[in-house]
């Protein structure tokens, strides 16, 4: 057993949390600040898959996100004048080319579950967030925007995408958050008769694509606006007024079912805007600081790796520090040990997401085109590549990198 440590967590998301409930069977003190006021126990689908399941389990919380878990009947791809050009229903051919994950859930349930877990050997600040790390040689001095000063051994940024305590040790010019030029918006709206339980897409001209998923049982549908646009680091970084007003322009025209999307966007208490975009830092660990998930290795919404990636990272991070006693080992052990999977995450096929939003009518039919035949065969190579092509309604399956032992 380490000696143990004083670690502060900034995010109460997905990574954070994680990473807190195995360090804390490591026996050190862990601390979370989360600057929203509660847990934000939002957002649509996400799913787990390959080595993010190994590390579910080794959390013993596998149970409880698959009792909560979800699915979709498939997928149709539809035009404006709502025909169909090619079905998927899942559970038919080989993992690769259905769009089956090994945990398909909603966000909010996820936060909820490890939340759950971690309250009791974990303490949460809610409503604050870090406005200074010193580092004083033997441990780090932390101020906050609200509480008082405090002392730790490690600080971790786990706070997201735009994660502010990144910023603020590594400095914004050693990173890079490399925008895939679309933005999407995502939110619950009441489910309709016409939802069915089937997911539809729909392209329009100008790289936009409307998609439904249907939670019959809660009585909502997912919606989903994404648009492909050099402005999406500017939208996503609007108050959520200003980005319901953009959206609803962007989309008054489409048809099909955006102009429903559109008015109960309105009301959508969920609303959430993705940029699609992958976080690159050259080091992940600067004296106490460690990054870890979005905050340090975002793969972006379109590799279906987010997730599963937060949950390696966690794993990862916390084997370190619970079997280093020297936290800057610890953590440059972490930085090596994680790479590969980053690496591997990261790396997406060229064109995406543009492939799969075209900007004209005759990009969408070829497009359609391409999925209508990759919809006749089964199980074969072209369905696994289409299923790729398809995030982030699809991840990418990645079984050969092993996670390290602790
Ligand atoms: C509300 C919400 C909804 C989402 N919905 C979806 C979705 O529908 N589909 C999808 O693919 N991905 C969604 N995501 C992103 C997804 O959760 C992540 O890409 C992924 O799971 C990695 O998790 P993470 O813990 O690194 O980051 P996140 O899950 O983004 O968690 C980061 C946490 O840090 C908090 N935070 C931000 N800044 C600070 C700060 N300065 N100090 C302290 N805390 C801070 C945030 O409030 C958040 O709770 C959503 C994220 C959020 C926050
Ligand atoms: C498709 O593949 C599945 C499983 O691999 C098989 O059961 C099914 O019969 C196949 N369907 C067709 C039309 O080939
Ligand atoms: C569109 O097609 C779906 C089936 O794919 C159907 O359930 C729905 O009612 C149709 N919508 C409209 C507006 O016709």
């Amino acid at each position: 057993m380490v000696k143990p440590k004083r670690i502060l967590i900034a995010g109460g998301g997905i990574a954070g949390p994680s990473c807190a409930l195995l360090l804390a069977r490591g026996g050190h003190r862990v601390t979370i600040v989360e600057r929203a006021r509660h847990l934000r126990a939002t957002g649509q689908q996400i799913d787990v898959a390959g080595k993010g399941v190994d590390v579910v389990k080794h959390m013993g919380i596998w149970d409880a996100l698959k009792e909560r878990s979800v699915g979709d009947a498939g997928i149709k791809f539809v035009d404006q004048e709502n025909r169909s050009w090619a079905d998927f229903p899942v559970s038919t051919g080989s993992t690769a080319a259905s769009f089956v994950k090994e945990i398909e859930i909603l966000r909010g349930d996820m936060v909820e579950v490890i939340y759950e877990r971690t309250r009791e050997c974990t303490e949460y600040m809610f409503g604050d967030q870090i406005t200074a790390v010193t580092d004083h040689g033997t441990h780090a001095t932390v101020s906050f925007e609200r509480s008082s000063v405090r002392d730790f051994d490690i600080v971790i940024a786990a706070d997201g995408l735009y994660s502010r305590t990144r910023d603020l040790v590594f400095g914004k010019s050693a990173v890079c958050i490399r925008s895939l030029d679309q933005c999407a918006a995502l939110m619950s709206i009441p489910w309709e008769e016409s939802d069915g339980t089937w997911s539809r897409w729909c392209n329009a001209p100008g790289g936009r694509c409307a998609t439904t998923r249907p939670r019959v049982k809660e009585g909502l549908t997912g919606a989903y606006l994404a648009v492909m646009t050099k402005d999406s680091s500017r939208l996503a970084r609007m108050s959520v007024e200003d980005q319901k007003h953009e959206f609803a322009k962007l989309f008054a025209d489409m048809g099909w079912e955006a102009p429903r999307m559109v008015k109960e966007m309105m009301n959508a208490d969920d609303f959430y805007v993705s940029e699609t975009a992958q976080t690159k830092v050259e080091s992940w660990a600067r004296g106490r600081v460690a990054l870890l998930g979005d905050a340090g290795y975002c793969p972006s919404p379109v590799s279906g790796q987010g997730t599963t990636l937060a949950f390696v990272g966690a794993y990862v991070l916390a084997g370190c520090i619970n079997s280093c006693d020297e936290y800057h080992e610890a953590l440059s052990k972490y930085e090596e040990q994680v790479k590969p999977f980053v690496d591997k995450a990261q790396q997406l096929i060229t064109g995406v997401p543009g492939i799969a939003n075209p900007q004209t009518g005759f990009g969408i039919r070829v497009f359609y085109s391409f999925l209508w035949i990759g919809s006749l065969l089964n199980g074969s190579r072209v369905a696994g590549l289409l299923g790729r092509l398809l995030a982030p309604l699809a991840p990418m399956f990645g079984k050969d990198l092993e996670l390290p032992h602790f």
